[in-house]
C-alpha cells in the first residue's frame, strides 16, 4: 500500500489528530453531539491536563524588554455587519448559509458584532495591556466581487480600527486573508484558479495604499493548509470540497498568492515588514519503527514543509511533489517561476502553534496527550518548544511571531458573573514557558497572539466552542473579561510569569 493511499485511509479515519481535522466538522454527528459535560473529563479545561511545566520553577520567568504579548482575532470570526457599507459576500457567507454546514446552523451575520463595537473592543485591549493586535481584514468589503476599485467605506473602517488601536498604543497587525474569499471569486473557480492569486495581489496592493502608513507588519495568507485541507479535503470548511487533487493545486496558488502579495508591497513602496502566517504541526513517529519513522517524515511534509520549503528554500519537498505525482493538477499547476515569487524575501514568520501529531507506520495518526473541546487538539506545550526551534534550525533565524494559541473552554458565567476558565490559565502558562525556553536557546520570537481576543464564530464550530479571553454573551453582546484575561493583563505588566 502506497503512502497516499495510507493517508487516504487515515482520512476516513474521521477524527485524526490533525488540527485541520474532522472534529471541526458540523458534519460529524458525533462532535456535535459534545457536551459541556463531556468535554470537562477530555481535560484542558477543568481539568488541566498533566502539566509539561510546573508553575512555580515558572514563576520569575521574564520575557526580552518589548516582547509583543498580544491578542488575535479575525473578520468573518467577529465583526458581523455582513450587509453593510458596501460588503459583498464570502464564501463563508454562503458556506454557513447552507443548511446542515454549521453546528446549530450558525453564521457570521451578527459574530461578535465588533464592527460596530470597535471601539469598545479597543478599549478592553488597552485594559489589558495588549502591546500587539493581530486582526484581520476582509477582502469582501474592500473589493466586494474579488476585483476593481476598492470600496471607500470599507477602507474606512479599517483606517478607524487601525487609527484607533495606535490611540491605545497598541501595535496593529494585519492579514490579509483568513478564509473569507469573495464569492464572486469562488464562482470563477476559486483557488483552483490561477487568476485569483492575481486577483489577490491586487486587493493586497490596494490595502497596502490606504493603510500602509499605519500598519508595521503584514501577514498574507491565514494558514494556507487549513483551506487545504478542511476547505478541499474534508470539505468541512468552505468552499466545502473534496477533492484531493484540487486541494493541492489550491496550495500552490495559495502559496503564489502569499509571494506575489509579498512582491505587491515591496513594489509599494510602502515600508511594513510581511510574512506568511502558517499553522505548524510538530510531528512525531508514534513508535519507535521505521514505517512509523518514514510515515511521520511524508507526514512532516504534507503538514509543515510544502509551506515553509516553498517560502523559504524556493523548492516544494520532492517526497511530496513524489506523493502527488507527476499527473497530479499541482504538479502540472506549477510554472517556471512561480517558486521564486512564493519565495520572496519575507521579514517575518508567523506560527501558529495548537498541536503535535503522532504518526503511525500505516500513516495513521493516533492521541497521546489529552485533548480539548477541540477533539483535534492534544495539549502538548512541549510541541511549542520543539516547532519554534525546528524551524529557526531549518530556516535560519528569521524573526517569528506567535500568531496564534489557545485553547477552547465551555466557559459559562458563575452566579457572581465571572467567568473562571483556570484550564486555559494553565495552558497558556505552559506554552509561554515553552516559548520562554525557545527564546532562552536562540529563537528570536519577538511576539505572541493569544488566540482570541474574543468569544467568537468558531466556523463550522458556530458559537459553541469558546476560545476568548473576553467572554461574549451573544444575547446582549455584552462583554465579561474571564479569569485569563485578568491573568493574562498580569503578565504583560510583569514581562512574565
Ligand atoms: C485556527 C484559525 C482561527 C481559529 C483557531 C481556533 O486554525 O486560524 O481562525 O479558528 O484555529
Amino acid at each position: 500500500m502506497s503512502l497516499l493511499t495510507r493517508r487516504r485511509l487515515l482520512r476516513r479515519a474521521a477524527l485524526s489528530a490533525t488540527a485541520a481535522g474532522a472534529a471541526r466538522t458540523g458534519l460529524a454527528g458525533a462532535t456535535a453531539a459534545t457536551t459541556a459535560a463531556s468535554t470537562a473529563a477530555l481535560g484542558g479545561c477543568d481539568s488541566p491536563p498533566e502539566r509539561a511545566t510546573d508553575p512555580e520553577q515558572d514563576r520569575g520567568l521574564r520575557f526580552p524588554d518589548g516582547f509583543g504579548w498580544g491578542a488575535a482575532t479575525s473578520a468573518y470570526q467577529i465583526e458581523g455587519a455582513a450587509k453593510e457599507d458596501g460588503r459583498g459576500e464570502s464564501v463563508w457567507d454562503t458556506f454557513s448559509h447552507t443548511p446542515g454546514r454549521i453546528r446549530n446552523g450558525d453564521t457570521g451575520d451578527v459574530a461578535a458584532d465588533h464592527y460596530h463595537r470597535y471601539a469598545q473592543d479597543l478599549d478592553l485591549m488597552r485594559d489589558l495591556g495588549l502591546r500587539s493586535y493581530r486582526f484581520s481584514i476582509s477582502w469582501p468589503r474592500i473589493q466586494a466581487d474579488g476585483s476593481g476599485r476598492p470600496n471607500q467605506r470599507g477602507l474606512d473602517f479599517y483606517r478607524r480600527l487601525v487609527d484607533g488601536v495606535h490611540e491605545r498604543g497598541i501595535a496593529p497587525m494585519a492579514t490579509l486573508f483568513h478564509w473569507d474569499l469573495p464569492q464572486a471569486l469562488q464562482d470563477a473557480g476559486g483557488w483552483e484558479n490561477r487568476d485569483t492569486a492575481e486577483r489577490f495581489a491586487e486587493y493586497a496592493d490596494a490595502v497596502f495604499r490606504a493603510l500602509g502608513d499605519q500598519v508595521p507588519v503584514w501577514l498574507t495568507v491565514n494558514e494556507p493548509k487549513t483551506v487545504v485541507q478542511n476547505g478541499y479535503i474534508w470539505g468541512h470548511h468552505a468552499p466545502g470540497f473534496q477533492d484531493e487533487d484540487a486541494a493541492y493545486l489550491v496550495a500552490h496558488h495559495l502559496q503564489l498568492a502569499h509571494g506575489l502579495a509579498v512582491q505587491a508591497l515591496r513594489a509599494s513602496g510602502v515600508t511594513g515588514r510581511i510574512g506568511p502566517a502558517l499553522n505548524l504541526h510538530p510531528c512525531y513517529p508514534a513508535d519507535d519503527t521505521a514505517e512509523a519513522a518514514a510515515a511521520t517524515r511524508l507526514h512532516d511534509g504534507y503538514e509543515n514543509r510544502l509551506y515553509l520549503d516553498s517560502i523559504f528554500k524556493g523548492a516544494y519537498p520532492q517526497d511530496v511533489l513524489d506523493d502527488r505525482g507527476p499527473d497530479s493538477r499541482m504538479v502540472r499547476g506549477v510554472r517556471d517561476g512561480d517558486l521564486k515569487i512564493i519565495s520572496s524575501p519575507v521579514d517575518l514568520l508567523a506560527v501558529q502553534y495548537y498541536t503535535p501529531i503522532y504518526v503511525t507506520g500505516d500513516g495513521s495518526t493516533v492521541r497521546k496527550w489529552p485533548t480539548s473541546e477541540a477533539e483535534w487538539q492534544q495539549i502538548y506545550p512541549e510541541g511549542m518548544y520543539d516547532i519554534l526551534t525546528r524551524v529557526t534550525r531549518d530556516y535560519g533565524r528569521v524573526p517569528i511571531t506567535i500568531t496564534e494559541n489557545g485553547l477552547p473552554c465551555p466557559d459559562v458565567p458563575g452566579a457572581d458573573g465571572n467567568v473562571d476558565d483556570a484550564g486555559r490559565v494553565s495552558f497558556l502558562r505552559d506554552h509561554f514557558a515553552a516559548a520562554h525556553r525557545a527564546i532562552r536557546d536562540g529563537v528570536p520570537l519577538e511576539s505572541y497572539h493569544v488566540w482570541s481576543l474574543l468569544d467568537n464564530f468558531e466556523w463550522a464550530e458556530g458559537y459553541e466552542q469558546r476560545w476568548g479571553l473576553v467572554y461574549v454573551d451573544y444575547p446582549s453582546q455584552r462583554r465579561v473579561l474571564k479569569r485569563s484575561a485578568h491573568w493574562y493583563r498580569d503578565v504583560i505588566r510583569r514581562n512574565g510569569l
